[in-house]
């Protein structure tokens, strides 16, 4: 194995114990991953909640490509290469909106929500005409929502969404499912830029092990003053309790903290909020005591971080998207929720809930992910661990996934054994 030729063995790259610093660190596997992974999956590019009317769009990436996700007149969703047919300017420069038509900056071709050309300007001198396709913007091959998360896969090879959703399609039902059949909208953005690889955000999503040491000045604040609070149960030994992480097929994982959150009330355990004695005192005279009691264990979070490989997060109440924009440079979109069959002081307090943690947690994690990308830039220190639990004889295997103590790195290896598939397959 040559150090400076990393892309040469996989297999000593990712180890089931240890995964090498330069997946973290290489130009060269970034801009690998950008194909072998991001174009040979399904990537998650936003929510239909986004874009609820004909005309509405947003722009992302996908694996480093901008693209336009659109709806368009017949209420279909398309994902557009952000790429004007001509020269190839970007088409669209906006973040989000709604526009009749997308009319490229440069020299005004046009084009609608499906991608097709509408006008091309002085269009005697073109010898093809705009029915032959030659005109349209380039669209992602597939594109398939599950739930409202619309994913878009590049390689026509790849099971249906559905299929590849595999043990993650069950989280994702019981995420939703708690409302009774309200619809979950986003309602809210925060984008946060950090300066490390995309992977340090996956390889936490599931990491039971960090709540009591990273977010230590959180948990002592509320303890200090409000007692035994939210989150209060990874203090102690995590692995005691009843919280366990689970591995699904292909590469997704979740970490469950519902076993513990619900033993009583989790809004009883959720940190003080501006609202909440008036919500509690409000809420069982307009609905009465069981149905108000319903409705504030739906105001806090939902007690699951389930990772979709490779880049769709759900956090408690919010969705994360991750968009990688170079080898040490990443965006996480956070998206709040809110759910159309809550009464609006509910959604206006889940609000609260989803300001909490960004605001008093995230920035934790953010500082480790810039800590280690740097840590990782010195050459004679290889290597990150995951071997948490790799022996400890804790996993069970139930059918459609693997079971384990909640600090287990088996998030980490479910992730990577994906990776490195996806990784190694030839060109
Ligand atoms: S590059 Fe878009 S119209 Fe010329
Ligand atoms: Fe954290």
């Amino acid at each position: 194995m040559n150090a400076a030729d990393p892309a040469a063995d996989w297999g000593y790259l990712i180890q089931e114990d240890r995964i090498h610093r330069s997946v973290y660190t290489s130009e060269a596997l970034f801009r690998r991953e950008m194909y072998s992974i991001f174009a040979h999956t399904w990537v998650f590019v936003g929510h239909e909640s986004e874009i609820p009317k004909a005309g509405d769009f947003v722009t992302r990436h996908l694996g480093g490509r901008p693209v336009i996700i659109t709806r368009d007149a017949h209420a279909d969703v398309h994902v557009l290469f952000n790429r004007c047919a001509h020269r190839g300017a970007k088409v669209c420069r906006e973040d989000k909106g709604s526009c009749k038509v997308f009319v490229c900056p440069y020299h005004s071709w046009t084009y609608d929500h499906a991608g097709r050309s509408v006008s091309v300007p002085l269009d005697y001198a073109y010898d093809a005409d705009r029915e032959s396709g030659k005109f349209d913007l380039l669209r992602a091959p597939r594109v398939s929502s599950y739930r409202g998360f619309i994913f878009a896969c590049l390689d026509p090879e790849q099971p249906a969404l559905e299929d590849y959703l595999a043990g993650a399609r069950q989280v994702i039902d019981e995420w939703l499912d708690r409302y009774g059949g309200g619809e979950v909208e986003v309602s809210g953005t925060q984008r946060y830029r950090i300066a490390a690889n995309w992977k340090f955000v996956t390889d936490n999503q599931g990491d039971g092990y960090h709540p009591a040491y990273s977010h230590r000045s959180l948990l002592m604040m509320a303890a200090s003053r409000y007692g035994d609070k939210d989150m209060q149960y990874f203090a102690a030994d995590p692995d005691a309790s009843d919280m366990f992480v689970k591995g699904f097929r292909n590469g997704h994982y979740y970490l469950d903290q519902r076993p513990e959150m619900h033993k009583v009330s989790a809004w009883e355990l959720q940190r003080p909020q501006p609202g909440r004695e008036h919500l509690e005192q409000s809420l069982p005279d307009k609905y009465g005591v069981d149905e108000a009691r319903r409705l504030l264990e739906l105001a806090v979070g939902a007690g699951m971080n389930l990772t979709v490989f490779p880049n769709l997060l759900l956090i408690g109440n919010q969705v994360q998207l991750i968009d990688p924009l170079g080898v040490a440079e990443t965006d996480l979109y956070w998206f709040a929720t809110t759910v159309s069959n809550l009464p609006d002081e509910v959604n206006a307090m889940r609000m609260r809930t989803q300001e909490d943690f960004p605001m008093f947690g995230e920035v934790d994690d953010v500082e480790n992910f810039e800590s280690c990308q740097a840590g990782l830039g010195i050459p004679e220190a290889e290597w990150v661990d995951c071997s948490r639990h790799l022996h400890s004889d804790r996993e069970v295997v139930e059918d459609d996934g693997t079971r384990a103590p909640v600090t287990s790195d088996i998030t980490m290896r479910t992730f990577y054994k994906e990776w490195k598939r996806l990784m190694s397959m030839e060109d």
